[in-house]
């Protein structure tokens, strides 16, 4: 090895070409530590490996003859421990200052973690002046406070604890449709049509100054989507069982609790339905698989919600797990709800629109677990959910699940597949000629088919237990919102 070095160095011209040579030989002897996340170190397979951790400081502690520092990566909640000599200690190792630390893994002689980092060296490669950062060494900021930082907040334990769990939650998703069949689609986010003909749009157009201002950058008006149904309705006329997993726009004057601008849904539509049953089928069944896994996978992360931020809540959870959803019509609903001796703010005659108050109520009465509602009135429904031709009532063959803490959790319909009767009906509302394509999915090959939508926020609130919407997001996008 040297002598080739030798031999390489006497054939090179330059001093800097000798130089690298040099340092080449010396990295290439000495032994470079391993790099290694907190989390595969916290393992303890590497003990008495020469490693390098890399990551934020969350505790110091200088004592007389060692220097204790807690050092978090976001691999998991747990830090690692890293223990130097006094010799090490720095003013600028700081609560939120970054770190590159070398040194050699060893079992820790105490309870508390299997393993430390005995360090011969230290280096401070970002630094943080503790006085001007938000968050405060030893302090349990709650949400609403980190909140005010969503450039920063991902340094806390409660938020990178959420964004874990949120990570495992979308690969429990992907792997539920995945296990049972299912085809992804990747639905388009810009689109010229309101499926919920809710009006609740975002437009979207160029904003340069060569932008004619009477001209739209498509031939027709587009907007951010507010649903991939439709989009998933012509592929299931072809893959019978598809998916979609992705961002969703409503611009909705809400300050809620449970409403963003920018959220994420999941959507499946099935082929060949009978009946609504084939749909709250896979509804409970992701809920659960979902709830299940992250349960599994994220066992510390939950913990740490339920134990500090949404107490009792884990009860809550083990029931949604255990116990079946029941389900009720939306004329049972309302049976229940005016017998209740509870005042409601909004009116609960046959006909009007479930509100939040209404939902949270039928959960309690139902046990407080997911409960489905099925059958609503005809006319609170949009031009696609299958008419029951049931007069006098005459209902839509629609379902909502509503879930404990957050109420509405998803939406979903049998679509109607019979040509005359979704022309007559687009027909009524002046839409025939923008849905023609639609139309043709019915004459083409038309099956009973349906499908669902699900709030990954609101899915992750239910079972954390999490109040507002906001805190289960990376980025909230909402009305008079600063945007990042
Ligand atoms: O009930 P929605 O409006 O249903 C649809 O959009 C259907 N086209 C879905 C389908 O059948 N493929 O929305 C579905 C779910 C709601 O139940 C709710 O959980 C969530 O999406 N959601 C919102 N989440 C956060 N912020 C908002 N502004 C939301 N609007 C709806
Ligand atoms: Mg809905």
């Amino acid at each position: 090895m040297f002598q080739a070095a030798a031999k390489t160095l006497s054939v090179a011209s330059t001093a800097s070409v000798s130089r690298r040579i040099l340092l080449s030989i010396r990295h290439y002897c000495m032994k470079t530590p391993t790099k290694l996340r907190v989390s595969e170190a916290l393992s303890g397979a590497e003990l008495g490996a020469n490693v390098k951790v890399q990551g934020w400081v969350r505790s110091v502690r200088p004592q007389k003859a060692n220097l204790f520092l807690h050092v978090n990566d976001g691999s998991s909640l747990q830090s690692l421990q890293i223990v130097a000599g006094s010799e090490l200690n720095d003013p600028l190792l700081t609560f939120g200052s970054a770190v590159e630390v070398t040194g050699v893994l060893r079992k820790s002689p105490h309870q508390k973690q299997p393993v430390e980092l005995e360090a011969d060296q230290i280096h401070v490669v970002g630094e943080c002046n503790p006085v001007d950062y938000p968050f405060k060494i030893k302090e349990r900021h709650d949400l609403e406070y980190i909140r005010q930082f969503p450039h920063l907040r991902c340094r806390t334990n409660a938020f990178s604890s959420l964004l874990r769990i949120r990570s495992e939650a979308t690969t429990a998703i992907h792997s539920y449709f995945k296990e049972n069949g299912f085809v992804q689609i990747h639905t388009p986010i810009i689109t010229s049509n309101d499926c919920e003909g809710a009006g609740e749009l975002f437009q979207v157009e160029p904003s340069g100054p060569e932008h004619e201002e009477d001209e739209n950058f498509f031939s027709v008006p587009a907007f951010l989507t507010v649903s991939g149904q439709l989009h998933l309705e012509v592929m299931s006329g072809a893959f019978s069982q598809v998916y979609t997993f992705g961002p969703t726009f409503r611009a909705e004057n809400s300050q809620s609790r449970r409403h963003l601008a920018e959220f994420y849904m999941v959507e499946a539509e099935v082929s060949f339905t009978q009946s609504l049953e084939d749909l709250t089928m896979v509804m409970e069944d992701m809920f659960r698989s979902a709830t299940e896994h992250v349960l599994a996978h994220c066992a510390e992360d939950v913990a740490l919600f339920h134990k500090h931020v949404t107490p009792g809540h884990r009860d809550t959870v083990d029931a949604m797990v255990k116990r079946r959803f029941p389900v009720i019509t939306y004329s049972e609903a309302i049976d229940i709800l005016n017998r209740s001796s509870q005042k409601f703010d909004f009116p609960t005659d046959w006909g009007c629109d479930l509100q939040t108050e209404h939902e949270k109520y039928l959960v309690k009465h139902c046990g407080n677990i997911p409960v489905f509602v099925t059958d609503y009135p005809y006319d609170l429904k949009p031009f696609y959910a299958r008419d029951n031709q049931d007069h006098p009532k005459h209902t839509a063959a629609a379902v909502d699940l509503l879930v404990p803490g957050v109420g509405e959790l998803c939406g979903g319909s049998l679509r109607e597949e019979r040509l005359d009767l979704l022309r007559a009906r687009l027909e009524e509302v002046g839409l025939e000629d923008t849905y023609s394509w639609y139309l043709d999915l019915r004459r083409f090959g038309s099956v009973p088919h349906g499908g669902f939508g699900l709030g990954f926020e609101r899915f992750l609130q239910c079972i954390l237990g999490i109040d507002n919407i906001k805190d289960v997001i990376p980025f909230p996008r909402f009305s008079h919102s600063c945007l990042l």
